[in-house]
């Protein structure tokens, strides 16, 4: 079974995927503090941390689900669920928030049709908020991937959002406005 695409354009099977864990938990589950890189790893192997990931995980580093589920929680570069090609990050910092942040935030969440923490049904944007991104003068802020785009404007969203867009229908209502 074909379940993700590497850059390399090759399909990479679940097999293979699970075999890669099993040597990342084998390397680090016998380490003292071992079990963040093993998240860390197997976040890049699989994007995301899926629940059979965690639950074999927990079972080799010999800790229960809830305590690896914690670990996770902890720190916010972890996600349990799958994330866009595009990940689109607003800041929420003061300067950003006072200068329309927020605004921008709403104007994302409304053309995507989702809130923050989610991921659109074609995988193409996952949207999830910063707290300053030391662009501060530029403000508001939005990162997508790892760039910084500044003086985002609210009623622009739509042409914003179509430069990404793969999806027909997001970019030609971009290209309308
Ligand atoms: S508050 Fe947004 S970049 Fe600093």
């Amino acid at each position: 079974m074909s379940i993700s695409s590497c850059t390399c354009g090759q399909d990479v099977t679940e097999t293979e995927l699970m075999t890669r864990l099993e040597e990342v938990i084998k390397e680090n589950k016998d380490k003292a503090g071992g079990l963040i890189p093993a998240l860390q790893m197997a976040q890049i192997i699989f994007g995301y941390l899926p629940d059979m990931v965690v639950d074999r995980i927990a079972e080799g580093f010999n800790k229960t689900i809830t305590e690896v589920a914690g670990v996770i929680s902890f720190y916010s570069f972890f996600t349990r669920n799958p994330r866009g090609k595009y990940l689109v990050r607003v800041c929420l910092g003061t300067a950003c928030y006072v200068r329309g942040g927020k605004e921008v935030l709403e104007a994302i969440k409304k053309r995507l049709e989702i809130d923050v923490g989610e991921t659109t049904e074609d995988r193409q944007f996952s949207l999830e908020v910063g707290r300053c991104f030391g662009a501060c003068g530029m403000a508001p802020v939005v990162m997508v991937n790892d760039e910084t785009y500044q003086r985002v404007k609210p009623a622009r969203i739509n042409e914003f959002i179509a430069q990404f867009a793969t999806d027909e229908e997001l970019v030609l209502e971009g290209e309308e406005k």
